[in-house]
């Protein structure tokens, strides 16, 4: 028995930020962005929160699977911009969606979110304590950012990517593998140090600016690119797979230089790489699911499609999956 995705879709906010908008207030330029990043252009919600970003990529969703609301019995949001401290931005959506007799709660996983809560909903499905995962990976970055920081401003975006997760009809397909890790030293270098119980909210907090992102770049991006590609081979040598069986590698966004290294590690062509870093910037927990939507959208996932689905976040955590497509086109 395995678990599958039945259904995708995403929303990204419509007001787009070139790299030339950063350069009218901030020492940096177009070449830099793209040159160390990949990216040109990203999306911010100028209002609303995480939730507003879901709702409509769920509301898309569930109609496509052609079921209604009351059909999901368990809600999962993948996040580190919940709504708020608590209740979970679950209940949240819950409610916007007036989902009637189902459970669910939040992942703080980082970048690592998706990947870690698509985990969690095949397992809950796998073992039949829930029918229908409503699975979704959403940050809203824009709340964190510290748009003065020309290191950290320019690379992230929001966005949202929602998926159904229930019973495969094909045990051969599905989510058929994983590899998961966590490594708490790793916290040191990336993370928002302020707000919860360790450093609660002060005048000093904020006069600090410790309620923003906090990021050591460079240890980021040397652990990234080993951590990530090495669960990445581990799980094709792991399940006998070739650089050939595989259709694409769908990494976390976080920066094309990342990207390119793994894709290389595995022996893959470019071709086999889903990436749109460029028009989305790092959307965190949202960058996989939105990139499988908006290939899914493309027509080109087809049906039995193998995939490796490969992440690094704050945490650090990382992980990859092995997912064979099961979706007709
Ligand atoms: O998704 C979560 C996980 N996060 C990641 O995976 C991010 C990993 N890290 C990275 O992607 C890269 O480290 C960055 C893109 C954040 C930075 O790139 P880098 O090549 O590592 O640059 P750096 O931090 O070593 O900085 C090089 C120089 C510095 O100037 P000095 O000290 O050499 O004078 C920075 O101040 O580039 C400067 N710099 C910039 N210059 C122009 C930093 N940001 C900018 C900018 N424009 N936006």
């Amino acid at each position: 028995m395995s678990a599958t995705i039945t259904s995708i879709a995403h929303y990204l906010p419509p007001d787009i930020y070139n790299n030339d908008y950063f350069a009218t207030y901030l020492e940096t330029t177009n070449d830099w962005i793209m040159e160390r990043t990949g990216i040109s252009e990203r999306r911010f919600a100028k209002e609303g929160a995480n939730s507003d970003l879901i709702v409509p990529a769920a509301k898309e969703c569930i109609e496509k699977r052609g079921i209604t609301p009351n059909d999901i019995d368990c809600i999962i949001v993948a996040t580190v911009t919940p709504d708020h401290m608590f209740p979970s931005t679950a209940c949240v959506v819950q409610n916007k969606l007036g989902i009637k007799n189902a459970w669910g709660f939040d992942l703080s996983a980082a970048c690592s979110g998706f990947v870690f809560a698509f985990v969690t909903a095949a397992k809950l499905v796998e073992s039949g304590a829930v029918k229908r995962v409503l699975l979704c990976g959403s940050d809203k970055m824009s709340s964190i950012v510290n748009f003065q920081d020309r290191s950290q401003a320019i690379l992230f975006g929001d966005g949202a990517g929602v998926c159904i997760v229930e019973k495969s009809d094909d045990p051969e397909m599905g989510l058929l593998d994983h590899i998961l890790r966590v490594d708490g030293n790793g916290g040191q270098y990336l993370n928002q140090v302020a707000g919860g119980s360790f450093k609660p909210a002060s005048h000093e907090t904020v006069d600090k600016g410790e309620h923003y992102i906090f990021q050591d770049g460079q240890p980021v991006f040397k652990h990234a690119v080993v951590g990530m590609a090495d669960v990445s081979v581990e799980i094709m040598k792991k399940n006998n797979l070739t650089s050939d069986d595989i259709a694409y590698l769908v990494p976390h966004q976080a920066n094309l230089r990342i990207i390119a290294a793994t894709a290389k590690r595995m022996g893959l062509n470019p071709d086999k790489v889903m990436i749109n870093i460029e028009k989305y910037g790092n959307t965190t927990a949202g960058t996989i699911p939105i990139c499988l939507s908006e290939w899914n959208q493309n027509g080109k996932l087809q049906k039995g499609d193998r995939l490796i689905l490969s992440s690094f976040g704050a945490g650090f955590t990382w992980g990859s999956i092995y997912l064979r497509w099961n979706m007709n086109n």
